[in-house]
């Protein structure tokens, strides 16, 4: 298809903000706090830091240079670069786990949408305990029929911005919203780490205990690091394919990771200290944000302005997170198979609601998704979320890695980051980490934690 019918960001700055937008997410501030709390806190979070500079970084730079050169989805990227080989079914890869995330990731965005109605109904104004906050999401999580229409409602809201491409929907939800997000998201963090007892969640976040560090914990550090920056599964091939021929893409890809790690940490200081302060266990583990939240909109002046304001931007962020996801999806459905933009978004949408219900069930709804499903003592909807969210994303990045090192080669890669003319920084460093660094880091955690069988 004419690269003209696939629309371009903007600017830039669109660029950033719309890829910031996929960054920043749930994974920011659901994932990222309860992966920390589960994980013994600071030695995690150390481990999620050095992977994000460098394997994340890195990888950020390599999609984009694929996605920039080919102005394709990440099927048709690695049919432009290599026809006729096996390395396409990466990109499949890539498109099915977009997929798959969606299914998952839209249940919990519906949990926010639920928080948000909560908020506006004035729930959360006042001072609420743990063990009242406790219960009130038991009961959201465990309705059936009220977790499933959430689902239907957000991917509904996915879909009708999809459908309307690149510059339309994505990019005006991103500009004015993302800002005020972060906003918000400094003062509640002021707020917790003022609250009695707040330092405590501090120190727990920052103080590294290296006794705590095995290889389930690497593991995790690296999915989050990976699924925070939408990585390893074509995002941001995806998202590149639409960046302007004349901008810095190196400058911008550096500004979303840089953004998106920040706001994780800013999600930290929010939680943890709250969570000390009220007695909430740091390793609750998915529940842990929705249950803690609360008691902090309590103890705030005007707390349900903040509630009201938090939920929706939340839930905006998740959105244009999920907005990237069908979109790989939708683009692998336009370029491939030549379907029209608006068909693949309400098809997919739609197919992606039936592959997310178990997971809308997975917290009471249905025993069986419930409670240790086949045998792995998580959660359908957990299980799901460490599939895709921390193997599948990884094994894709390690074998981009290894296609951009090795096969399509370094100074292709770097030839496409410096197409527009600006000269990239640091290059040499960066080859190396593409090269080497990065497989062999991701290769080795990938082999301990199959030797080892720490899974979860
Ligand atoms: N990065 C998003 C978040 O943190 C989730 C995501 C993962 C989006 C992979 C796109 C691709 O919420």
């Amino acid at each position: 298809m004419a690269t003209a019918n696939r629309g371009q960001w903007s600017g830039k700055t669109a660029f950033i903000l719309a890829a910031a937008g996929s960054a920043i997410g749930l994974g920011n501030i659901w994932r990222f706090p309860y992966t920390a709390g589960e994980n013994g806190g600071g030695a995690f979070v150390l481990i999620y830091l050095g992977f994000v500079f460098l394997v994340g970084i890195p990888v950020v730079l390599a999609e984009l240079s694929i996605g920039r050169k080919t102005e394709k989805n990440p099927v048709g990227a690695f049919k432009a670069l290599v026809p006729k080989s096996l390395w396409p079914y990466l990109g499949g890869l890539g498109v099915a786990t977009g997929f798959a995330i969606l299914s998952f990731y839209a249940v919990l965005a519906g949990w926010t949408l639920s928080y948000l109605y909560g908020a506006v109904v004035g729930i959360y104004g006042g001072p609420m305990t743990g063990a009242e906050s406790q219960d009130l999401f038991v009961h959201l999580i465990g309705d059936p029929t009220l977790t499933i229409s959430l689902t239907a409602v957000f991917l509904l809201l996915t879909v009708l911005i999809v459908r309307k491409g690149v510059s339309g929907g994505i990019e005006l939800a991103t500009k004015i919203l993302m800002p005020m997000l972060f906003v918000i998201l400094v003062i509640l963090a002021v707020r917790s780490v003022t609250l009695p007892g707040g330092l405590e969640g501090l120190e727990y976040l920052f103080k590294p205990d290296f006794s705590k560090i095995d290889g389930g914990v690497i593991m995790s550090a690296l999915g989050q690091a990976l699924f925070s920056l939408s990585l390893g599964m074509g995002a941001m091939i995806t998202y590149g394919s639409y960046f302007p021929k004349n901008e810095n893409i190196f400058q911008a890809g550096i500004a979303v990771a840089l953004f998106d790690t920040g706001i994780a940490i800013l999600a930290g200081l929010i939680i943890f200290p709250a969570l000390f302060s009220v007695g909430v266990a740091p390793d609750s583990g998915p529940g842990l944000v929705f249950v803690v939240l609360p008691s902090i909109f309590g103890s705030l002046p005007a707390g349900q302005f903040f509630a009201v304001a938090f939920y929706a931007l939340l839930s905006i962020a998740a959105l244009t997170s999920t907005i990237s996801l069908l979109e790989v999806v939708v683009s692998y459905f336009v370029d491939e198979k030549g379907w029209t933009r608006e068909k693949a978004a309400w098809i997919l949408g739609a197919t992606c609601f039936f592959f997310g219900i178990p997971s809308a069930l997975s917290n009471g709804g249905a025993e069986m998704f419930t409670t240790n499903f086949l045998g792995t003592g998580l959660s359908f909807l957990d299980l799901n979320n460490v599939i895709w969210g921390n193997f599948s994303l990884t094994i894709g990045a390690l074998l981009l890695c290894i296609f951009v090192g090795w096969k399509w080669g370094i100074p292709a890669a770097f030839e496409s980051l410096e197409s527009s003319g600006h000269k990239l920084p640091g290059s040499k460093l960066l080859g190396i980490l593409i090269k080497f660094v990065c497989p062999i880091a991701v290769g080795i955690v990938l082999v301990y934690i199959v030797a080892t069988q720490q899974y979860f």
